[in-house]
């Protein structure tokens, strides 16, 4: 992953996805060690979607590495209100950060913005497409409550356009894994993406469900997510699923005690608050290890596009 972008999980190898983790874990355990590493680095948030984690916890890991952050703000204040294109905007912003992160409500829109910069790009959600971050942040909330190999997993509600589920399973394909699907039929995982994983093979099974009761007791880690309702083309539709495959106490009673409960955030109504205080439940220490995560994601591209940069002005 050498001062390249990051569009999709599937560009990450096991070796990546390790390196990243592992210097998460360095960085958690004593994050007054890079407090200065990245002091005259900016890294640019382009949000054309609302985010309070993701947007959040960028700014909090830059500044926590000792850089600075630019933020377009909202459309309602940027140029894009006056008809500017993505890949003008990202191409002026680039001359002033070090790197950029986007979120953009346009599947396809993290690579196509990509072909127009040279500084990393990260992809912070791309639609119904990705959010491969997201997904560093969920292995290493995996990682730490359950291992990731001989792990099984149930990836529970919208399938379809959550674009965390697609990352994740994309990820999980480089470990020994068991991944079970659950959602109802018009939410299930788009069928390129099931063809793509048992391409992928490696270790992992994959099943799709109708129902999560069958397989609960099974499982090491149950991720549950929201159903998209800004991504359904037809509000009736969502209201048909809307508060479908929500769980409770009572749902968890057939699970291991050692069932870790993840959710990427936000939730509406999907986990009942009673299991917050339950030993399951992982969803606010993941979204806080969105820190570290970010914080090492940054520390490796940086560092390797200076680098670059270094390795180019000697080479002229
Ligand atoms: C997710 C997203 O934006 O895809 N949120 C996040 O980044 N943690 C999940 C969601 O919106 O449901």
């Amino acid at each position: 992953m050498r001062h390249d972008h990051l569009i999709t999980s599937k560009q990450l190898s096991r070796a990546d996805i390790e390196t990243v983790l592992d210097r998460a874990a360095e960085i958690d355990a004593d994050p007054s060690a890079v407090a200065n590493r990245h002091a005259n680095s900016v890294l640019g948030l382009l949000f054309f979607e609302p985010s309070t984690r993701t947007k959040m916890s960028f700014e909090t890991a830059m500044k926590r590495l000792g850089g600075s952050v630019v933020d377009m703000g909202s459309i309602e204040s940027s140029s894009v209100k006056k008809g500017e294109t993505l890949a003008d905007t990202v191409r002026v912003t680039e001359g002033y950060v070090d790197a950029l992160v986007l979120r953009h409500p346009k599947q396809g829109s993290a690579a196509m913005a990509g072909e127009f910069v040279d500084v990393p790009l990260l992809n912070a959600g791309d639609g119904a497409g990705h959010h491969p971050t997201q997904t560093l942040l969920d292995l290493y909330t995996i990682r730490e409550n359950a291992g990731l190999d001989d792990l099984t997993i149930g990836i529970m509600g919208d399938l379809k356009y959550g674009r965390t589920v697609h990352s994740l399973a994309y990820a999980l394909t480089n470990f020994d894994t068991r991944q079970h699907f659950i959602s109802p039929e018009s939410l299930q995982l788009p069928r390129e993406v099931v063809f793509d994983l048992h391409q992928e093979g490696g270790g992992t099974q994959i099943r799709e469900h109708d129902s999560l009761e069958e397989i609960l007791p099974s499982l090491d880690v149950l991720y549950v997510t929201r159903i998209q309702r800004e991504r359904f083309p037809d509000e009736n539709e969502y209201q048909k699923i809307a508060g479908e495959y929500q769980i409770d106490l009572e749902t968890l009673e057939d699970a291991r005690d050692e069932l870790t409960v993840m959710h990427p955030l936000p939730r509406v109504d999907e986990i009942a608050p009673e299991i917050d205080d339950t030993d399951h439940a992982a969803y606010f220490e993941q979204a806080h290890n969105g820190i570290p995560v970010r914080m090492a994601l940054l520390d490796i591209l940086l560092e390797n596009n200076s680098d670059a940069d270094t390795r180019g002005e000697t080479d002229e």
